[in-house]
């Protein structure tokens, strides 16, 4: 059996573990240069620094981290510690293969072949990535686009930091604009923007339904408003694409998910295996 290390425990290198074929590839260690990591355990893995992981001389190097810059940093830090075996880049991974986007283009498909009714929507647009798709995959529908495009609001930001859920930053992800989102669009005369703080820009939709619905909003209570507004209103088997799930770097979004059950029971979750950690919510036919 091959054996492996993954250099880089951060979100990324956690969820490329989870992708591996352990009947075939035994993990052997996560190397990583935070050393608050070191002599801990990434699911029963051992976290140690470059240098011990290398010296375990695994058969495959895995880079898990996806820019090219800190890729190429680890391979050399890797090569400079005389590992010998064969790396494998996750930002290749990453740059060619999209296991969310596919699993949306999967999810349009069921939705068209159900017929299901409603409305398009994304809360959390920032350029217009996941809206490009969106608006491609269902050039019929309303695409309803919900963003402050000014970034991450303080109301939000003061709950992250009171329960210490990410390092999120007012403003952050405010180099966007709708007008950007707009004009790279391939349908644009099908998307309405909500401009605005979320969910005072819901006012006035209450008697929409949608049929799927892209929630990206990084933090807690966005999340936890967009739930609590998109859910009720979804068309029997229409889907929520909540993004950040099971991401260690924005917590807000399990625990929206936790809150919502407490208040509402149970929701019918599916976890993907991507690496941002999204998940797949759907509305039963009957209740
Ligand atoms: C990770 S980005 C979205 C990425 C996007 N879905 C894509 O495909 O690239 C998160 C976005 O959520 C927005 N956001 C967060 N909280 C919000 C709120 N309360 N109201 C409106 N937008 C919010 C931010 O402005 C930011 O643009």
């Amino acid at each position: 059996m091959n054996t492996l290390i993954i250099l880089g425990a951060g979100q990324f290198g956690k969820k490329a573990a989870g992708l591996l074929r352990q009947e075939k590839i035994h993990l052997l260690a996560f190397g990583d240069n935070n050393s608050s990591l070191w002599e801990t355990r990434l699911s029963g893995i051992p976290v140690m620094s470059i240098e011990q992981a290398v010296g375990l001389e695994a058969d495959l190097a895995l880079i898990g981290v996806t820019d090219h810059e800190r890729t190429n940093a680890l391979k050399s830090q890797a090569e400079a510690c005389g590992f010998r075996g064969r790396f494998l880049l996750l930002e290749e991974l990453y740059q060619f293969f999209d296991i969310r986007s596919a699993t949306l283009h999967f999810m349009a498909k069921r939705l068209e072949e159900c017929r299901t009714a409603g409305a398009i929507a994304e809360l959390g647009v920032y350029k217009g990535d996941t809206a490009w798709k969106l608006n491609a995959l269902f050039p019929q529908r309303t695409l309803y686009l919900f963003d402050t495009f000014q970034g991450f609001d303080t109301r939000d930001i003061s709950v992250e930091e009171s329960r210490s859920f990410s390092k999120a930053a007012t403003g952050d992800f405010s180099d966007t604009s709708e007008e950007t989102v707009l004009s790279r669009l391939p349908f644009p005369e099908k998307a309405v923007i909500r401009k605005g703080f979320f969910p005072d820009t819901a006012d006035g939709l209450e008697k929409e339904h949608f049929a799927l619905v892209s929630l990206d909003a990084d933090l807690y209570a966005p999340i936890l408003a967009g739930l609590e507004f998109f859910y009720p209103r979804l068309s029997p088997g229409g889907m929520i694409l909540l993004h950040d799930y099971n991401n260690s770097r924005f917590r807000g979004a399990h625990e929206a998910v936790d809150s919502y059950e407490a208040r509402h029971g149970g929701l019918p979750l599916v976890p993907l295996c991507d690496l941002h950690g999204s998940a797949v919510i759907i509305r039963p036919y009957q209740l």
